[in-house]
């Protein structure tokens, strides 16, 4: 972390008291760390404590003229590489997530063009709420990281999730962040997710079976290597990752449309399970009849990824999936040729990997074959993001 600049805003809370272990830590390993206090942490740790450990003055104030006249409320953001909001309270969430600046903070956080990451600390109950559930998911889609809380005894007495992390693990996603926030800065790719639904009447459809789990982790991972992630989502009920730019679509064509719009595109990343069929839809529902079965009349949907393929604007690495039951490699390897893609991920579905959390999968490109044994979902994102990063480089 050495010569990084923290920008470190203590909420209130009884958590507020590690933020000065944080401080510690992150001097330490070589950052500078200005902090901000609000009204709330002052009301746990005083500005003395911060301004001892950090040996920078400490902002409290957003209409104190002396913090003004020496450096404004926008030069505090601008000088620094990552704002961290620690600890950050289910108000101070709540505000952040509707765009409110009544305070030195939350105007700093809503002036900031610098990359945020939010360590939550609040009693379990909180945390779990419906509204702080809906809070977390906004910051998360406006491109906030958002740490997950811990979970044991807490100081109000009850147990559960809502723990301010160990301090370390907190330095280490900064220290995470610096290393790897970067590697696909500058780079936007398209990431598709999820089934498509295809109506038959206004309440049937066809669709494949996909969570969608494995194509957000792949959007989230991207994101967190600094790529622009524009994530075209068909009907999955999960929250979008941090820093993703997400866009919901039903069928299979206003996913080939959402994708021909968000390009160009550095690469693509084609997770999305998509209908190969789509039915002619009633407008009004389909009654049963005694005796008598309605006949689907289908129609070939668009194929997105061998469409991109062959696009003027062919995006520089384009990545297929391809989900068989059998002869997996022999079916993925003439995927690859027949759909024009650079790499196809293939997995073997036979067993209990849709919506489940572990996969294993081949990544075959032109002159190779990888094979990534039994990976969560989540390292399987992860390692697929690095080898991105690694092509586009
Ligand atoms: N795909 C797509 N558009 C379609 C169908 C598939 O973009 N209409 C993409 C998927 O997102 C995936 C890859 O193509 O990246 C392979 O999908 P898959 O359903 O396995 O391919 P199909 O061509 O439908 O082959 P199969 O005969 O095995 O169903």
């Amino acid at each position: 972390m050495n010569g990084k600049r923290v920008l470190l805003i203590v909420g209130g809370g009884i958590a507020a008291y590690k933020a000065c272990e944080l401080v510690r830590t992150l001097r330490k390993a070589g950052a500078s760390v200005r902090c901000v206090l609000t009204a709330g942490g002052a009301q746990f740790i005083t500005a003395m404590t911060l301004a001892a450990l950090s040996e920078q003055p400490v902002h409290t104030n957003l209409f104190d003229l002396k913090d003004e006249a020496e450096m404004g409320h926008i030069q505090l953001s601008r000088e620094a590489d990552l704002v961290v909001v620690c600890p950050a309270t289910a108000d101070l969430l709540a505000r952040m997530a509707a765009g409110i600046a009544d305070d030195l903070a939350t105007t700093l956080l809503l002036a900031t063009d610098k990359p945020v990451l939010v360590v939550p600390a609040m009693n379990v109950r909180m945390w779990g709420h419906a509204a702080t559930r809906r809070n977390v998911m906004q910051l998360r889609a406006d491109g906030v990281s958002v740490m997950e809380p811990d979970e044991g005894p807490m100081a109000c007495g009850e147990f559960g999730p809502g723990r301010l992390p160990e301090v370390d693990a907190i330095a280490a996603e900064i220290s995470n962040h610096f290393t790897n926030g970067h590697r696909l800065a500058g780079k936007h790719v398209i990431v598709t997710a999820g089934p498509t639904h295809e109506p038959i009447d206004p309440v049937r459809y066809i669709a494949n079976r996909s969570s969608g789990k494995q194509g957000f982790a792949i959007a989230g991972a991207l994101a967190a290597l600094g790529a622009r992630v524009s994530l075209i989502a068909g009907p999955v009920a999960l929250p979008t990752p941090a820093g993703v730019r997400r866009i919901d679509v039903e069928t299979a064509r206003e996913m080939a449309a959402t994708v021909e719009a968000a390009l160009p595109a550095d690469a693509a990343v084609m997770v999305a399970a998509v209908a190969d069929w789509r039915a002619e839809a009633a407008t009004i529902k389909i009654k049963k009849q005694a005796g008598a079965l309605p006949t689907l009349s289908l129609t070939e949907n668009p194929d997105i990824l061998a469409g991109l393929a062959h696009h003027p604007q062919r995006p520089g690495l384009l990545i297929g999936f391809a989900a068989e039951t059998n002869d997996v490699l022999e079916h993925a390897i003439a995927k690859r040729q027949r759909k024009g893609c650079d790499w196809i991920v293939a997995n073997d579905v036979s067993g209990d990997v849709m919506g489940g959390d572990a996969n294993t999968i081949h990544i075959i490109s032109a002159n190779r074959t990888e094979s990534w044994d039994r990976l969560p979902k989540d390292e399987v994102a992860r390692k697929l993001a690095e080898k991105i990063a690694d092509a586009l480089q």
